[in-house]
């Protein structure tokens, strides 16, 4: 019989942690599956999609930049990949390409059962509101925060993501805010990471006093683009974490959809961590 195929489609794709995950999680639940990465045309996306299921493929994990091309391209999305407005898991089920988003999930998965950090009831800041924000917002709503403020750079995308969120917020009882960065008032529980700032080493872009005393500082990038941001949290005495977790998260949900099982994702983090150390 044919092995089971996915992979990870994006552009760059080469530094993809995904294969070396999806490889340990097979292992470790006695799965037969293979797992590649492939490095797909900025314009070819819907092709290389199509010919990869031709081949056998069961399903992939979409990066970056193609995430909205897959939320367009399935031909069935799910409500929390809808609300996201990007899609970063496909199965293929006969002649349908099913879209998912696990990003949120993975989050979520990372903050409650890895660090211990129980959402409900909590106040919570979320720096950003583009595409990585968007991915978590409706998950991290469902958690029951008591409050959620979204703040980001440009006013409008943050009360736009609100907005979209908005019922949501209102059946989970969560008091659901956009606010400017330049206005930002308040201090939170939890503040997550959800913009690129680093990457243009802008700097962290709110103060020190967002933090509650004994809050979680949460990056939702991993390795020396959270260094930044997980300095500045353990300067002003927050707990501080990356999002490796949450990658690791997202892969196990993903995991979880195509083979109806959900891995070992904890020990499956502590390993990959050791692998970055050796080879980062
Ligand atoms: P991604 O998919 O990674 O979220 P994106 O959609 O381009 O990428 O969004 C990047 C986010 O980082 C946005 O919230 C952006 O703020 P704007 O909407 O105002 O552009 C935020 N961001 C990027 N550089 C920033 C900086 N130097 N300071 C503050 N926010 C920044």
């Amino acid at each position: 019989m044919a092995i089971d195929l996915y992979c990870v489609m994006g552009n760059p794709v080469a530094h993809s942690r995904s294969p070396w995950i999806h490889a340990r999680f097979a292992e470790l639940t006695g799965q037969t599956l293979r797992y590649d990465r492939r490095l797909i045309p900025l314009d070819g996306f819907a092709s290389s999609v199509r010919a990869f299921a031709l081949e056998g493929g069961r399903g992939c994990n979409i990066t970056v930049p193609f995430k909205f091309d897959a939320a367009a391209l399935a031909s069935r999305v799910s409500s929390r990949a809808t609300l996201a407005g990007a899609v970063n898991v496909l199965s293929f089920e006969g002649a349908e390409i099913l879209g998912d988003n696990t990003d949120g999930a993975g989050l979520v998965l990372d903050l409650q059962r890895n660090a211990g950090f129980d959402l409900r009831g909590r106040h919570v800041l979320l720096i950003g509101a583009g595409g990585a924000a968007a991915g978590v917002l409706g998950p991290l709503l469902h958690e029951h925060p008591a409050s959620l403020t979204v703040a980001n750079r440009t006013l409008a995308r943050a009360s736009e993501l609100v907005a979209r969120h908005a019922a949501l917020a209102v059946q989970q009882e969560v008091d659901l805010l956009a606010q400017s960065l330049q206005g930002l008032r308040g201090n939170f529980d939890l503040v997550i990471n959800a913009t690129s700032a680093s990457l243009s080493h802008a700097g962290v872009p709110v103060a020190g006093s967002t933090l509650k005393p004994g809050a979680l500082a949460y990056d939702m990038m991993y390795g020396p683009p959270a260094q930044g941001f997980l300095s500045w949290a353990a300067e002003h005495g927050a707990s501080a974490r990356d999002g490796l977790g949450m990658l690791v998260g997202q892969a196990a949900e993903a995991f979880l959809i195509w083979r109806g099982v959900l891995p070992p994702e904890q020990q499956v983090l502590e390993e990959l961590r050791v692998v970055m150390r050796e080879t980062p």
